[in-house]
């Protein structure tokens, strides 16, 4: 699932093509008709769903139309890589312990939107990128995998961003198989 860019999707299904994570990455969805997302997954030849949610009146109604798609499409684990949109408990018990987010930072430093931002208001000299299964509580649950980014003191937003993303695009795989592990022992 995702809104925006959509770089962390395609790591996951090159990583998945190269057999980095035995997965298929069978379906994207969005919540923004014009995300840069999109343009990845039909370059990328994966199939993808628009489902707006100014169309429902509730969260719940919304997810609700997500999870008949996810079942439809018979999937296993839900990653959120950039939805920016909270999820309720109704997505969440879909997919007990199947759901999985990523976030820039180093949990639980920093949760929330603007991540990024905060950590260089908080001036620390250390930030990061965590993978995690989702809980109610936003930008929570048990942590998967972390990388650790470097603060410099040239940095901006733009350029802290970019060395996160390096390190996101090499953790989300890496967590997307640790859950499978988990998964597979359940
Ligand atoms: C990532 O930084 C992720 O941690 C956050 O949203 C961003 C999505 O980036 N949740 P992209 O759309 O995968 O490029």
């Amino acid at each position: 699932m995702a809104s925006g860019n959509g770089s962390n999707f395609e790591a996951l299904v090159i990583a998945s093509r190269n057999q980095v994570v035995k997965a298929d990455i069978s379906l994207l969805i969005v919540n923004n008709p014009n995300c840069e997302a999109i343009k990845r997954a039909k370059r990328l030849n994966i199939p993808f769903v628009f489902l707006n949610h100014k169309e429902f009146s509730s969260r719940i109604d919304y997810e609700k139309e997500i999870i008949k798609h996810l079942k439809n499409n018979q999937i296993e684990g839900v990653v959120m890589a950039g939805w920016m949109r909270i999820v309720s408990n109704r997505l969440i018990d879909a997919y007990p312990d199947r759901l999985i987010n990523i976030h820039p930072s180093i949990l639980p430093s920093f949760r929330g939107i603007d991540a990024i931002d905060q950590a260089l208001k908080a001036k620390v000299k250390l930030t990061g990128c965590s993978v995690h299964l989702v809980e109610a509580e936003v930008d929570s649950g048990p942590i998967l995998i972390q990388a650790a980014v470097p603060i410099y003191q040239t940095d901006n937003k733009e350029s802290l961003s970019r060395r996160i993303q390096t390190q996101e695009h090499k953790i989300l795989p890496m967590g997307v198989s640790i859950a499978g592990r988990i998964w597979r022992r359940s």
